[in-house]
């Protein structure tokens, strides 16, 4: 009877679905908590790369159950599409192995509009969205106007909700959009036609889970996006619209707290961000650079070219704050390797003061300057080690000065893409 938390300590993106997909091996079921298919997490195993939106990261183990929660935000026509590019790469994605909590919001055709809307009407002040819709459902969901994945089960009766709302939202797409209205009779047919596909996968999934961890399953936990991103916790405005924090978990699965036993923050060695927003330790200079082409740092959802700058302990440090994160799970620490000095945030002056604490507030973090701490680097290519040891001095030091800066030990070092290239300690 344990649940384990993967979560993501940064801004997205920190190899969430690498460690998940790691992880998974050692679990019987995989839930994803929040978010939609804004997120994009990759799993690399012998070479063959998956790039999963919506489907849990533990898919790729026959003995795993995966769950869409209730907390998730999902579209279906991209699900029913990650499914079938799953299945034919003899994935079984089948109602037995993949069940989509009732509870869960419905991203529709006139949330992607109005996201897309809404950024070009934000102008310069645009958050640099995905574009799939997320804010508008989770607002819709907020406002109780929102069509949940339960109403699937009764496909007609769906289809009928899927046209009037799609009318309802053509006004403000047109008259305050000035777009041109949806097809509301063409997407209620295509909808219906989904509804039939996935009404098998529905499940009560908030019972599913408790149950499974009662009669002594695995449960790992899947978080999407980051803490940074966190609608509450994050660097608001500019974060997404869900809780990828540790208490979305428990929300977004129907949970009690007592079950979590691991609360893993992944990061990166190093910092990344795409869309816009705050970003102290940003680097536009040849570091960054290095970061971006050696790290492949290009979105796995959007293909956008990553911000990319160093490590940046004082939000790494709120990151176990927030979330109570019990360990780190440290990755791309082989994309280091060739800079020399390198240099970690241990602080910020912001105002003519000096502070040791992340400030949730995009305009103060956005006039905060890093304190760096320099140390040193290493030539070597790391991505064949797999015990600490193997990895050289400079690379130990740089693991531990981390540790210590969080307060929290890093049980696990990614050093590569590929499922087998971690270090577990
Ligand atoms: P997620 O959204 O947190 O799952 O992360 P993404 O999949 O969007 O981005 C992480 C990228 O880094 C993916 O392309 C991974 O294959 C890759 N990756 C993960 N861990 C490592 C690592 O330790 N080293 C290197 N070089 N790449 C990694
Ligand atoms: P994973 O799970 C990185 C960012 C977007 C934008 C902001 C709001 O792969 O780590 P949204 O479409 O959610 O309304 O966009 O959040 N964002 C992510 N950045 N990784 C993600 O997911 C993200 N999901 C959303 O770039 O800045
Ligand atoms: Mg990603």
């Amino acid at each position: 009877m344990t649940a384990t938390v993967v979560i993501g300590a940064q801004w997205g993106d920190e190899g969430k679905g690498k460690i998940t997909d790691m992880l998974a091996a050692e679990s019987d079921v995989v839930a994803r908590y929040g978010g939609g298919d804004n997120a994009g997490h990759t799993v690399v195993v012998g070479g063959d790369t998956f790039k999963l939106h919506l489907v849990p990261s533990g898919i790729l183990y026959p003995h795993v159950v995966c769950v869409l929660g209730g907390g998730m935000v999902v579209n279906p026509r991209r699900l029913l599409q990650e499914m079938d590019g799953l299945a034919a790469r003899g994935v079984d994605v089948s109602a037995a192995r993949l069940l989509l909590s009732a509870q869960a919001h419905l991203i529709l055709p006139y949330h992607i509009a109005l996201d897309g809307a809404a950024e070009r009407s934000r102008g310069k002040s645009a958050l640099g969205t995905t574009k799939r819709g997320i804010g508008p459902a989770y607002a819709d969901k907020a406002a109780r106007s929102g069509i949940r994945a339960g109403e699937m089960r009764d496909p007609s009766a769906f289809a009928e909700r899927v046209r009037a709302a799609v009318i309802t939202k053509n006004e403000l797409l047109t008259r305050l959009y000035g777009q041109e209205p949806l097809p509301a009779e063409e997407i209620a047919r295509e909808y219906q036609e989904y509804a039939v596909r996935l009404a098998p996968h529905l499940a009560d999934t908030s019972s599913f889970l408790v149950e499974a961890l009662h009669a002594g399953k695995r449960l790992l936990c899947e978080g999407a996006q980051g803490t940074l991103l966190d609608l509450d916790h994050g660097t608001y405005p500019y974060v997404t619209s869900s809780y990828p924090t540790v208490g979305g978990a428990l929300v977004g699965l129907g949970l009690g707290p007592q079950h979590l036993t691991r609360i893993i923050g992944v990061t990166k060695a190093y910092q990344t961000r795409v869309g816009a927003g705050p970003f102290p330790t940003e680097l536009l200079d040849a570091d960054g650079d290095h970061l971006v082409e050696v790290g492949h740092e290009y979105g796995t959802t959007t293909g956008r070219r990553r911000r990319a700058g160093w490590l940046d302990a004082v939000a790494l440090r709120y990151a176990v704050q927030v979330n109570g994160l019990s360990e780190l799970a440290l990755t791309k620490l082989d994309v280091l390797g060739g800079l020399d000095p390198l240099r970690i945030a241990v602080a910020y002056t912001c105002d003519g003061e000096t502070l040791t604490r992340f400030p949730a507030d995009a305009a103060m973090l956005a006039r905060c300057q890093p304190v760096y701490e320099e140390l040193s680097g290493w030539e070597e290519d790391i991505s064949a080690a797999r015990a600490f040891d193997d990895l050289p001095q400079a690379a130990r030091a740089y693991v531990a000065r981390i540790e210590e800066l969080a307060g929290v030990p890093a049980t696990l070092i990614s050093v590569g893409p590929e499922r087998e290239q971690t270090i577990c300690r």
